[in-house]
């Protein structure tokens, strides 16, 4: 087998150079003869010859024992010794490592024979978390898979009908490799969100914002790559303690300076709050309806709030439940489920070993 030869810099040969002229010099010191010292180290006269030229292809074993033949071998201990480091870590009371971290194992995906599901928290209408350095992943995924939103989604906004921003938004949504799903939050335009199509889609209602970025209903059970998800989007909106303002209020202006002169949140109702945050009767009449369909049993709940005895724990009373957590709390209690993923309070979190709470996050679950 060819040996194989370490590539050096040439700073690195010059250090190796330098070390063979000083066992030279060490060795004319003492008068020894080039015969002599090769013979008590046990290395050829040639291999002397190139140790005192600072071949770096001598093993370190034949430097050693020219050094010990020559009373230098106090010199090899110091090889690699930093008294500078070692008084930075004693000054720092830090502790020695005992070996160097592992490299982390390169991720490699598998994909399969079916498809991937992957999911994250909310949005808010900026989808640079997909960009592909962030999310590599998605260089092994088509149309056939999915990227879930747990609400927040953020990309149907605009007052208007689809502005500038916002269509060159979801075009490049739709241009990635995945199809997207979402469940509606408490930051989505109501008004328009609802004004497409109501559309039947692997076994529950959605509408479709473009052929593969699709809002799935409140109260649904879908069949998405063989699991069956249950969907109930919208929260109630905790960033409003100045309170919802009406544009069409003859003192609207005059309440808003009051408002941002006090440093206090509001919302513009129509423009950047809606009612429909929070669920109708008929929504949640229809997700228990479709849940009893199913046995009451799910393999995953997909929300955008969380159960009313969640919301404690990941709160610790910072939340004043509503009604919602009420209701979710109530299919907490009488659904079968293996996992429950949630948005809404901007956090990455496993709260217990079924409800997990995403943000920036993005984790595959099939
Ligand atoms: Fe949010």
């Amino acid at each position: 087998m060819a040996r194989k030869t370490v590539a050096l810099l040439p700073s690195t040969e010059r250090a190796l150079e330098k070390v063979g002229a000083n066992i030279k010099r060490a060795r004319l010191r003492r008068n020894i003869r080039a015969e002599l010292l090769a013979e008590r180290a046990g290395i050829s006269v040639d291999t002397l010859s190139s140790i005192e030229k600072g071949v770096s292809t001598v093993s370190i074993g034949a430097y050693a024992a020219v050094l010990f033949s020559l009373g230098m071998e106090q010199d090899l201990e110091l090889l690699g010794e930093d008294e500078e480091e070692k008084r930075r870590y004693r000054e720092l009371n830090l502790k020695m490592r005992e070996r160097a971290t592992k490299r982390p194992k390169e991720k490699k995906i598998k994909k399969g024979d079916g498809p991937m599901i992957y999911i994250t928290g909310d949005c808010h209408g900026e989808f640079e978390k997909f960009d592909i350095d962030l999310f590599p992943d998605q260089k092994e995924m088509t149309k056939e898979d999915f990227m879930i939103i747990c609400g927040d989604f953020g990309g149907i906004w605009d007052k208007e009908v689809s502005g500038g921003w916002e269509t060159k938004m979801l075009d490049e949504l739709e241009s990635k490799p995945f199809t997207t799903l979402f469940v509606d939050g408490n930051h989505e335009n109501f008004d328009r969100l609802y004004s497409y199509p109501v559309e039947e889609w692997n076994g529950g209602k959605v509408h479709k914002i473009r052929p593969s970025v699709i809002h799935l209903m409140r109260g649904q059970v879908f069949t998405i790559a063989g699991k069956k998800i249950f969907t109930f989007g919208g929260a109630k909106s905790h960033d409003i303690s100045g309170g919802v303002l009406e544009y069409d209020d003859p003192d609207f202006f005059k309440k808003r300076m009051a408002l941002e002169e006090n440093f206090k949140s509001y919302r513009v109702d129509h423009y950047s709050w809606w009612e429909q945050e929070l669920p109708s009767e008929e929504e949640m009449r229809e997700g228990i309806t479709n849940l009893q369909a199913h046995g009451n049993e799910v393999d995953f709940i997909v929300s955008h709030c969380c159960a009313a005895s969640t919301l404690v724990l990941i709160g610790g009373g910072k939340y004043k439940r509503d009604y919602l957590n009420e209701y979710l709390e109530k299919i907490r209690q009488s659904v079968q489920f293996k996992k429950w993923f949630f948005g809404h309070y901007h956090n990455n979190r496993s709260v217990n070993a079924q409800e997990i709470l995403l943000y920036e996050q993005i984790i595959r679950i099939v």
